[in-house]
């Protein structure tokens, strides 16, 4: 049993979970909490140089599977290493994106591989967050606010906009599927008025733990 709380961002590329996983880790501190912000894949110094592997070159770079294994290792050092010590020291642990980003895009975006993520994240992973807040996004929204970023890790937002549709669409049944954890965030609004909605599911489940 771990002490602390873990709190997850879902949602397609551009949907606008960095800057709500920030405000949140923001207003937290105000509130007198230690929250510890990081983000998937990466959030250790292993699994970010993993990062680099999956989210350069060409979309061709690497087989499903071969894929799926480095975005689980990467997961598993983060955990080992940053994660799992923070819960049990009882902090909040917010993370952008986390396994139900591999449920989707390693699991749905190439042939069903659902189950062999399943399979994996049993044997290597074997958590899943308290909270999951899915910010809401329409597809070709998100993907022009995402593109408009210009960065260098682009390897998924090449898919385009298909690829988003099916993503959007994937999360929202994953919302239903795993009901007792998911929030659905609508994040087409201002941005404060996307944080006002996080923030109160997230203090919804602490009182909820008191
Ligand atoms: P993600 O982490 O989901 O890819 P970001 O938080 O990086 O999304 O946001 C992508 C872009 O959209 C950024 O330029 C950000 O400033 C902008 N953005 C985020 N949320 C909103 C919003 N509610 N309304 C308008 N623009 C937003
Ligand atoms: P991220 O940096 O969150 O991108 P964005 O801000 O555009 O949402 O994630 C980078 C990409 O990695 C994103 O396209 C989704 C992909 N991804 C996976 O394919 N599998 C995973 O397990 C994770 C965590 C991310």
């Amino acid at each position: 049993m771990t002490k602390g709380t873990f709190i997850s961002f879902e949602g397609i590329d551009g949907s606008g979970k960095s800057t709500q996983a920030f405000m949140l880790s923001e207003h937290l501190q105000n509130l007198g909490y230690e929250p510890i912000l990081t983000r998937e894949p990466g959030g250790s110094p292993g699994a970010e140089e993993i990062r680099a592997l999956v989210l350069q070159g060409d979309t061709d770079r690497w087989s499903a599977e071969t894929e799926l294994l480095l975005f689980t290792a990467a997961r598993r050092d983060h955990l080992e290493r940053l994660i799992q010590p923070a819960l049990e020291q009882g902090k909040i642990v917010i993370c952008d994106r986390f396994a139900d980003s591999t449920r989707m895009y390693q699991g749905l975006s190439r042939g069903d591989l659902r189950n062999t993520v399943d399979a994996l994240h049993s044997l290597m992973i074997g958590r899943e967050p308290d909270v999951t807040l899915l910010i809401d996004m329409d597809p070709a929204r998100g993907l022009a606010r995402a593109k408009s970023r210009q960065g260098i890790e682009e390897r998924f937002e090449d898919f385009g906009t298909d690829l988003q549709t099916k993503m959007r669409t994937g999360f929202l049944a994953l919302a239903e599927e795993f009901n007792e954890r998911f929030v659905v965030i609508d994040g087409t609004r201002e941005i404060d008025i996307v944080a006002q909605e996080v923030a109160e599911a997230v203090l919804k489940y602490l009182n909820s733990q008191m």
